[in-house]
């Protein structure tokens, strides 16, 4: 028997300026189902969120809800209905606890109006708890992971009684193991009668959890299919258009002798003992679970925090990295995980952003060379197909994915001999995840080295030369490119180095 439908929606339409992001588009949400939202960066995924949450208004279209046509005008008209949200980029307070987050603007009071503290936290703690999180209320949020904050944000939404959860890549930053957590409890929300809205740029996610599939392509709507029959390459074409095959980027080995990057038993909060060396024309992969220590690992060599003890060279030399200056006087650049602080400046324009890494490059006779600037931006913009395509959008109104893609160019431009990039593709579609593969490829066949931190270990796979697994804050393997395997990758990413051995006795 079909389910009841909880949300319809219809026809809509919405433009920002002459941009239109979405075009007569059609959505069904029934009672009890989860949902996924698929479609390339840009395709406008966010943007019906947005709508459905009443943070933008349609241009035009309907919005049926439990039978009802409803106008949804804003937020708290949006929450009264039952209708709650994950955000895509984390939107906390980081000076606050994680109990006075989950309860922002909802805080119970005492009886005499103060705000009630304990209650705050008792309630903030159930919630946490149901969730298998491994923090508590009264934490100050600034010194989680992002992976823990993620988890306050879903707090924040379990906090109330809905009918419609929203939840837009909300295990980008997530360990497999808090993904697990994730989906069980996704899982016991759907059998309550929940209905969820999921969207992921994972394939395995979609097929593990979903019941249905709605693809967007450039902000039109595609169709609607049922998970269990269909398949990833289906999926695929539905979003992009056309068929694109599985690739690896590591079967010709350009890695050199010489020796770009080297770090001898460096020690610092969170690693131990790191020693490695980084070849020129090299992908060095880092792979383990979050929280093994590896962004920590790259903070420190690139002098955003300190290490206890240590030594970093570069080619050849020791070097002293007490601030991210001095390592990128020294040719290093790194790519955090957190961009969203780091990366970028949101109110620039996308060509401010690319090029302003690496002004003098368009210094001419004195004075810069705007229509170079130009031609630059625009250069990179179409290699990885920012959208809109338009060098002047501010960047911090791009999509989540497309905000990722100026990073990466912006960094690329500033000419790096070694760069680090961490989890490069969280959240970037398979189309261009291809592309900036090959971008990544061949910033190291031009003998330049690259670290690269992911926990897609497809990922890892198709692009590393070599890779060094981390496990509670040591390296607990290295493997070349020829033993890469998954099983081989998740074996030491345990810590464990012991089930090879047994595995011929089997
Ligand atoms: N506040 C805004 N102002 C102007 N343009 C916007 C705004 N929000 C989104 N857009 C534009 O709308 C389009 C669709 O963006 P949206 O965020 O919905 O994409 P998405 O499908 O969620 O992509 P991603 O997978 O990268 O998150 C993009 O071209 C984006 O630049
Ligand atoms: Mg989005």
């Amino acid at each position: 028997m079909e389910k009841e439908t909880v949300l319809r929606m219809k026809g809509i339409s919405k433009s920002f300026g002459t941009n239109k992001v979405l075009n007569d588009v059609q959505f069904e949400l029934r009672k009890g189902e989860i949902h996924a939202l698929l479609g390339e960066n840009g395709a406008g995924k966010s943007t019906l969120l947005n709508i459905i949450t009443g943070t933008f208004r349609a241009d035009s279209g309907e919005i049926i809800i439990e039978g009802r046509p409803t106008e949804i005008k804003n937020l708290t008209m949006a929450r009264d209905m039952g209708i709650v949200r994950v955000h895509q980029e984390l939107q906390l307070v980081q000076g606050m606890t994680v109990g006075q987050n989950i309860f922002l603007g909802r805080e119970p009071r005492t009886g005499t109006g103060l705000i009630n503290y304990e209650e705050i936290f008792k309630r903030a703690d159930e919630i946490l708890r149901k969730l298998d999180a491994d923090f508590s209320s009264k934490d100050i949020v600034s010194d989680l992971s992002i992976a823990q904050q993620q988890m306050i944000e879903i707090s924040k939404a379990l906090l109330q009684d809905f009918i419609v959860l929203a939840l837009d890549e909300p295990t980008s930053s997530l360990t497999n193991n808090e993904i697990e957590k994730l989906m069980q409890t996704m899982d016991n929300l759907r059998k309550e009668g929940k209905s969820i809205i999921y969207i992921s740029h994972r394939m395995e996610e979609i097929f593990r959890i979903t019941d249905r599939a709605t693809i967007f392509r450039d902000g039109r709507y595609i169709g609607t299919v049922e998970t269990a029959k269909t398949d990833k390459a289906e999926l695929i074409k539905m979003m992009v258009g056309r068929n694109i095959a599985d690739q690896r980027f590591n079967e010709v080995c350009n890695v050199r002798e010489k020796v770009a990057l080297e770090v001898k038993n460096l020690s610092g909060k969170g690693f131990q003992d790191i020693s490695f060396q980084l070849h020129k024309g090299e992908v060095l992969g880092f792979a383990g679970l979050v929280g093994a220590g590896r962004t920590e690992v790259m903070r420190a060599v690139f002098g955003i925090d300190r290490h206890s003890y240590g030594q970093i060279f570069v080619n050849g030399h020791e070097v002293s990295v007490k601030k991210p200056l001095d390592a990128q006087r020294e040719g290093i650049m790194l790519i955090p995980e957190d961009r969203k602080y780091q990366g970028m400046v949101g109110i620039l324009s996308n060509r401010a952003n690319i090029v302003l890494s690496n002004l003098k490059k368009y210094v001419k006779y004195g004075i810069l060379d705007h229509a170079y600037i130009k031609k630059d931006a625009r250069e990179y913009m179409d290699r990885l197909q920012v959208s809109p395509r338009d060098d002047e959008y501010e960047t911090g109104r791009l999509s989540g994915g497309n905000q990722q893609k100026v990073v990466i160019a912006r960094t690329m431009n500033a000419n790096p001999d070694i760069l680090i990039l961490d989890e490069p593709t969280r959240g970037i579609d398979i189309n261009v995840k291809f592309e900036i593969y090959k971008l990544i490829r061949q910033f190291a066949d031009e003998g330049r080295a690259v670290i690269m931190i992911s926990s897609e270990l497809p990922e890892v796979i198709s692009l590393s030369d070599r890779v060094i697994v981390m496990y509670e804050g040591r390296i607990t393997g290295e493997l070349n490119s020829s033993e890469l395997t998954e099983e081989r990758i998740m074996m030491y990413a345990m810590g464990g180095e012991n089930n090879e051995k047994n595995e011929h006795n089997i």
